[in-house]
């Protein structure tokens, strides 16, 4: 009996060729915009202590709280897949005494993140982030330049369905006022909170203004707005960051209610939300954490950064680009041997050129590599059995044209080579 093949872990998945195609095409155009402005790619390892992640991200959180996949390595130390890229770059820019030099750094990464949430369109338990931070800057600039760069990045990428939410979550100075004026709020309200949020009321009542159910919806349509407690530096910071959004041309709309999921944040937050993906409305979230590298060991540097979900993201390009993959410029057609073994140096020749021509390995009919060459979407197809040999001429075929001609054997790489890359010829 043949034994069950393996599947894939639930929440989990594979990325095809075919879709492989457009994820570089987005990496390629987020690392290009990047690039442009200064960023350099910094890569951090995927597990971390998890006590990096509780310290960062908040122990009230739900990723710390309930999705983090956490385990004991064979000493007993407690190590977390990381489930977001900030507090390791934290870490990283902390541990290499980045700041000595020249504190003011711009980064981004690209990679996998983990964290165990129930899988849905959108949500998965290994998703990607293309991640963007930028150290040492308090000037409300560098919160304008993440924002810019977002709206820059989809627009190059054709997607134009998302709006940008910005807030201001405050500092160390007011939020606290907020906090009390809305727990006070909560706590007239109780009775139409759902039960997760009766239990956020105490310990994160921030949450509560983006609980999804529909009676904390509607109770906090009534809540108090951080922007009327924010002190006058918090104030003036976020009518900078909304005023040099307009005269940038960024669409934004500012959203009392967006609160984070992480608790690191100060200041601006801001999400990049979309009607495209169903219940997953944010593709790209972010905002600032002037206190974490100070409160990671580092000295205090204030900090912003953003990261968006690459998954999500491919998934809105896809929606308005059908998959671009890349067809073979030519099809060998080898008949017996002897032919097969002088096309196979052709094929790597090409290769080396630049030129990818595809082949196949078996005793196939010429009629079954036609038809192979036409599954693969090959354009041209040359042609070479023992006739051909003993001809010292083989045929190419272009196959939309119906037409073809002969190239003797002894010039072919550099007749092909002349072929394809003549202007225009792929
Ligand atoms: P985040 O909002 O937790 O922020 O995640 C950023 C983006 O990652 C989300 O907007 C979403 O598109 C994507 N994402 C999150 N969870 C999943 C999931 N389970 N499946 C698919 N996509 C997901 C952060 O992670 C912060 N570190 C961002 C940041 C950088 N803040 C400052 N610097």
């Amino acid at each position: 009996m043949s034994r069950p093949s393996i599947q894939l872990i639930r929440g989990f998945k594979d990325i095809l060729p075919g879709e492989t195609e457009l994820w570089q095409h987005i990496e390629r155009t987020a690392v290009a915009l990047f690039e442009d402005f200064g960023y350099r790619e910094i890569r951090i390892p995927i597990i971390e202590k998890t006590e990096l992640f509780a310290r960062s991200i908040g122990e009230d959180t739900d990723i710390v709280e309930k999705e983090m996949y956490t385990f004991g390595d064979r000493k007993g130390d407690l190590l977390t897949l990381r489930p977001e890229a900030t507090a390791s770059i934290c870490r990283s820019y902390i541990q290499h005494k980045m700041y000595a030099q020249d504190p003011v750094r711009k980064f981004y990464t690209i990679g996998p993140m983990f964290r165990r949430e129930r899988p849905q369109k959108g949500r998965y338990r290994q998703f990607y982030q293309i991640d963007a931070e930028i150290f040492g800057v308090e000037a409300p600039y560098a919160d304008v330049e993440l924002i810019f760069l977002l709206r820059t990045l989809f627009e190059r990428l054709k997607v134009t369905d998302t709006t940008a939410h910005i807030n201001s979550l405050g500092c160390p100075a007011c939020r606290p006022r907020f906090k009390d004026a809305l727990a006070d709020m909560l706590t007239a309200a109780a009775a139409s909170l759902c039960s997760d949020c009766m239990r956020r009321k105490d310990r994160n009542p921030l949450r509560v203004l983006d609980c999804k159910a529909p009676g904390c919806r509607e109770t906090m349509r009534s809540a108090p707005s951080i922007l009327d407690y924010l002190c006058d530096a918090c104030r003036s910071h976020f009518s900078t960051v909304t005023d040099m959004l307009t005269q940038l041309r960024v669409p934004f709309k500012v959203d009392k209610q967006l609160v984070r999921g992480l608790d690191y944040y100060t200041r601006t937050a801001f999400e990049i939300q979309t009607g495209a993906l169903g219940a997953q409305s944010a593709v790209a979230g972010g905002g600032r954490y002037d206190g974490l590298v100070g409160s990671l060991g580092g000295p205090e540097t204030p900090a912003i950064g953003f990261a968006i979900g690459l998954d999500r993201l491919a998934e809105i390009v896809s929606l308005n680009n059908p998959a671009a993959v890349r067809k073979p410029d030519l099809f060998i057609a080898a008949l017996g041997e002897p032919a097969r073994k002088l096309a196979y140096g052709w094929s790597t020749a090409l290769g080396l050129a630049g030129i990818s021509a595809s082949m196949d390995f078996g005793d196939k009919s010429l009629k079954a590599q036609l038809k192979q060459a036409n599954r693969l979407g090959a354009d041209q197809v040359l042609i070479i059995g023992q006739s051909e040999l003993d001809a010292g001429a083989v045929v190419l075929r272009d196959m939309a044209a119906q037409t073809q001609r002969e190239i003797p054997v002894k010039a072919i790489v550099a007749a092909l080579i002349e072929t394809f890359c003549k202007p225009g010829a792929r």
